[in-house]
């Protein structure tokens, strides 16, 4: 969601902020603007739609040693070029991700001192009130620092200013924001691909600190003094944001799966037992998990393992639900809180809730350092590397594969690691299956349906995200015994009916309903470890029972390629789908 880059250095100004707001570009967005110094003055060009757009905008021969650039995904105001940042009040012009939540009173203070507004843009007002509080400081950093105390909300941003446009300010609040330098050259991005060309070491922002980059870089803490500090070494190198041959950043992040796994495997045990980087865990007497999107998706999958192998009950949370409603929690209760980007604002925002009722929190993320990260009493990475595809494949395998390993550490069975040791080998063999057979017959389609219960519900209820958010078809998960009531009057002859049984104790309840939707015409695909005959469906996938712990890791797969196949063949933007973003950091 948004993305932000900034540069001052040796080079050409302009195609380092292009090709960083391309490597954004899996963020999200609906259009992209740039702001460069162009002799005395500065120069803003913007346009709608993809970076693409924005580039034939843009001179051959434009040249400059500093700018700041942006890709916008709209919440305040339509898709624009007026809405699009950067934008420029008086003598300041900046970009910003996140949200001003006082915006609108802000606005009638500064229109009552003759302030007129282009936009429609939450941004072009804190924009104003930056210009207004530095022509009375005459002092960017004063201004920048009295700014914070009269906004409320999420902002990171990049400013320059028309007295001295060989200046870069920054500052962040609640919105990530990384500087990173090599040799000469300072980039300043809202996230690690648009820097990893240059180099993998950066410097993460603490909310409200200012970053001032003229000859060098200065930061300043939120009293104005000025601070050093530790560089962060990032975990992967360029090779990690690029897509390495294959068509799409999806299907390159599916395939890394069994490395993922392995990775995880070997940070957190050593020959068969959990090593020192698995936290051991005091005995809770209930377990709240909660996250967004597939990140739910993975507790509703592990919920029951966690409820078989404890005895205790676990309450999964939609993040943006659980932060307004009554929690019934105490210190016996542990919050486990999922999210890959570890930025995704109402998981943040569920978490600082449960921190400040003093309830102990675990994160389980991928983004090292990230706020979630960070703010929780304990934090389990899951290892998964750079994800830039919008739709999450291998951080949702990793997630569901520390959520187990999380399992068996709560619940001292360390001897079923065992069960762990041939999942990457199964995950490559699902790889060479051919999935695009089954897409052929559903593409085509405008509905599908997910069927299944109790754990494979969980995997249905993937399943189906994923199959609309890259494909568009409407498609809906349904605890396969709540069929008939409504859902069974959509199928038609023919609809894709993708059914799921992974567990046993279930198999022949879900098998009836199967056979409920296959008699009324539905085209059933059946994916299953139970390698079993029947009349019942007309394709079915067959993946290996290794055992419950790990089950639902291998089941994973196959729906992110049927998804991915699906997509492919209604020859659709898999890695961007439409109005979607990959750091949701607005609630
Ligand atoms: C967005 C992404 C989803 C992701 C969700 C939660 O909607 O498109 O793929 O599951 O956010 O993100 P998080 O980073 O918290 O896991």
């Amino acid at each position: 969601m948004c993305g932000i880059v900034g540069y001052k250095g040796s080079q050409n100004a302009i195609p380092v902020l292009i090709s960083g707001l391309e490597s954004l570009e899996y963020r999200g967005y609906d259009s992209a603007g740039v702001a460069f110094k162009s002799g005395k003055k500065i120069e803003i060009v913007k346009n709608i739609g993809k970076v693409s757009n924005l580039k034939s905008l843009l001179n051959d021969d434009a040249n400059s040693e500093i700018g700041i650039a942006h890709t916008r995904w709209a919440t305040h105001g339509k898709v624009s070029v007026e809405n699009a940042h950067p934008h420029k009040v008086g003598k300041i012009t900046i970009v910003h991700n996140g949200i001003i939540e006082n915006y609108a009173s802000l606005k009638i203070e500064l229109e009552q001192k003759g302030y007129e507004f282009q936009s429609q843009t939450d941004t072009e007002i804190l924009c104003a009130l930056i210009n207004d509080l530095y022509e009375t400081e005459n002092n960017l950093l004063i201004a920048i620092n009295k700014m914070t105390k009269l906004v409320h909300g999420s902002y990171a941003l990049l400013i320059m200013c028309d007295d001295n446009l060989n200046e870069l300010y920054a500052i962040r609040c609640n919105s990530p924001l990384i500087v990173a330098i090599k040799d000469n050259d300072y980039f300043l991005a809202s996230d690690v691909p648009a820097i990893l060309k240059y180099t993998n070491e950066y410097i993460l922002l603490e909310n409200n600190e200012i970053i001032k980059v003229d000859d060098k870089l200065h930061i300043y803490d939120e009293s104005l003094k000025e601070i050093n500090k530790q560089t962060i070494i990032f975990d992967g190198d360029s090779n990690d944001a690029m897509k390495n041959g294959y068509e799409h950043y999806m299907l390159k992040e599916i395939n890394e799966e069994p490395t993922v796994v392995k990775n995880i495997l070997d940070y957190y045990t050593s020959d068969g037992k959990f090593n020192d980087n698995m936290p051991s865990f005091k005995k809770y007497k209930k377990i709240f998990i909660v996250g967004c999107g597939s990140a739910c998706y993975t507790a509703d999958i592990s919920k029951s393992l966690f409820e078989k192998y404890l005895n205790i009950p676990v309450t999964v949370y939609i993040a943006s639900e659980y932060r307004y409603q009554q929690l019934f929690y105490d210190k016996d209760t542990l919050v486990i809180f999922i999210s890959q980007s570890g930025e995704t604002a109402d998981t943040l925002e569920a978490l600082r809730r449960t921190k400040n009722d003093g309830i102990d929190t675990l994160a389980i993320v991928n983004v090292v350092s990230s706020s979630i990260a960070r703010e929780a009493d304990q934090v389990l990475y899951i290892k998964a590397g750079v994800e830039i595809a919008v739709a999450t494949t291998k951080a949702f395998t990793a997630q569901l594969t520390m959520l187990a390993l999380l399992v068996l550490r709560m619940a001292n069975k360390e001897n079923e690691l065992k069960y762990f040791e041939d999942l990457s080998n199964e995950l490559n063999k699902i790889l060479k299956m051919d999935f695009k057979k089954y897409a052929k017959k559903i593409y085509k389609h405008e509905n599908a349906f997910f069927i299944g219960r109790g754990i494979d519900y969980g995997l249905c209820e993937e399943g189906s995200l994923k199959l609309k958010e890259i494909s568009y078809i409407n498609s809906s998960a349904f605890p396969s015994g709540e069929l008939k009531h409504g859902t069974i009057s959509l199928i038609t002859e023919d609809t894709p009916v993708i059914s799921i049984v992974s567990d046993e104790n279930i198999k022949y309840k879900t098998i009836s309903n199967i056979k409920e939707v296959h008699a009324r015409g539905a085209y059933v695909l059946w994916l299953t470890n139970k390698d079993e005959n029947g009349d019942f469906y007309d394709d079915k996938i067959v993946i290996r029972d290794i055992h419950e712990i790990v089950n639902s890791i291998l089941m994973v797969m196959p729906l992110q390629l049927i998804a991915y196949e699906v997509a492919y063949l209604r020859e659709l933007d898999i890695d961007k789908p439409r109005n979607l973003a990959k750091s949701v950091t607005v609630e």
